[in-house]
């Protein structure tokens, strides 16, 4: 009983026009929190990805890409490094995961960062932002305060969002294809993409997949086994409030932090932030002193729909496209959702996973790989806890992932 107050209350949404940013983490603490925290650390927690980019000495573009259902999408660009400057730069597009934004891929510093990595090694380097999220909540007709804006799940970001970063991406450098790497939902909309646009399998020179998500049977997140069974009656609950975004209440963050992380919790950082009670945190990956500068940039807005399609993908143990219960049969024709095939993904794909994910455990992944239509290589991150989230903000990312997506993307270009 306990349990559904609290996800009942998860999704009686409070309606805010604007995405938690810097400002209002900040505002959030006491003084002396505040004086804790370096002076530098509190400057970026005020920038936005502009910002940080122009403040660590790379050049930066900022490009509008419009889909073709009318969502607006800001793409942020590092044209070039520090150390290594014009030349033949092959492009690689960076796809953010849930709630999390372009900045996830520059918020660390330079030397463990990779953007900034990949800009210093050679390449031109593309960022994308998927509809709702900070950077992208704007569209041609539709107002983000009301809640048609809100009416899509991953579903429509691999279906819509991807292909028209894509084709931006190739119209503006003129190359027939680029690298894709993606974090999380940045492969699922990718797995979705490549299997209901196949033509865009041809557009991918390699795709590197951090923490896959497809198949979600075997997932640990207490949070998410949690809400699960609820999925269709949150929607019930979130279409009767006629709110689509998905912004937890304070009443629902409470509850949710006790249950996760004990008494007592809310006090601590990570045990506030919504990101970290769905996806758990890893301590020993997790610099402390950068934390206030995540908090200040996740969580980056997403539909309550993204949420609940991942809910029914744990439910029904399958990769298909968003159930709408009884209306299945007006939209796609049958009672179930039809199912992605990742058998008709033919772009080259790795795969890199860690046994202490709690959204994408080892044995989801191994399926996906068997079904994968040009699975090229499945790589075990060689820490045991591992986690969600440090392949974005991990102590030792460069080290153990992005050291080898380097290496693998320079083996698919030459
Ligand atoms: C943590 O972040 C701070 C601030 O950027 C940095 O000075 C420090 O070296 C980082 N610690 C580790 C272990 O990477």
């Amino acid at each position: 009983m306990l349990t559904i107050l609290i996800f009942v209350s998860a999704f009686v949404l409070v309606h805010s026009g604007s995405s938690p940013h810097g400002e209002s983490y900040l505002r959030s603490l006491s003084s002396r929190q505040k004086n804790e925290i370096p002076r530098d650390i509190i400057e970026d927690s005020l920038l936005d990805a502009v910002g940080l980019i122009t403040k660590y000495g790379y050049p930066v573009e900022v490009h509008e890409v419009k889909t073709d259902d009318g969502y607006i999408l800001t793409m942020h660009r590092i044209p070039e490094g520090r150390t290594s400057k014009g030349g033949n730069r092959p492009p690689v597009y960076l796809q953010h995961g849930l709630l999390m934004s372009s900045v996830d891929w520059i918020i660390n510093r330079p030397d463990n960062a990779l953007a900034y990595l990949l800009a210093d090694a050679g390449f031109d380097v593309w960022m994308g932002n998927a509809r709702g999220n900070t950077y992208s909540r704007k569209h041609a007709t539709l107002n983000p305060d009301k809640s048609k804006f809100w009416k899509f799940s991953w579903n429509e970001i691999g279906y819509y969002d991807l292909p028209a970063m894509i084709d931006h991406i190739l119209a503006q450098t003129g190359r027939k294809k680029l690298h894709y790497v993606g974090h999380s939902q940045g492969t699922t909309s990718f797995f979705v993409m490549g299997s209901n646009r196949k033509e865009y399998n041809n557009k991918i020179a390699s795709m590197h997949a951090l923490s896959p998500v497809a198949y979600m049977g075997n997932l640990k997140s207490p949070l998410v086994r949690m809400m699960a069974p609820m999925a269709n009656t949150i929607e019930l609950v979130t279409s009767l409030f006629g709110v689509n975004e998905f912004l937890p209440t304070s009443d629902f963050m409470t509850l949710a932090s006790h249950l996760l992380c004990g008494e007592g919790s809310i006090f601590v950082p990570v045990c506030t932030n919504v990101l970290f009670l769905l996806a758990g945190y890893n301590p020993d990956q997790l610099n402390t002193t950068m934390l206030p500068l995540y908090m200040s940039h996740t969580p980056a807005g997403a539909s309550s729909r993204q949420l609940v399609h991942y809910g029914q993908e744990h439910m029904s143990k399958r990769f298909r496209q968003y159930d709408r219960g009884v209306n299945n049969f007006i939209t796609y024709g049958s009672l179930t959702p039809p199912k992605y095939n990742p058998e008709s993904i033919t772009a080259p794909v790795f795969l890199h996973y860690s046994d202490n994910d709690w959204l994408a455990d080892g044995g989801d992944v191994d399926k996906l790989f068997k079904e994968l239509g040009n699975a090229v290589g499945k790589f075990r991150v060689p820490m045991a806890e591992w986690n969600h989230l440090d392949y974005t903000w991990g102590i030792d990312a460069k080290r153990l992932i992005y050291d080898r997506v380097i290496n693998l993307i320079w083996a698919f270009e030459l």
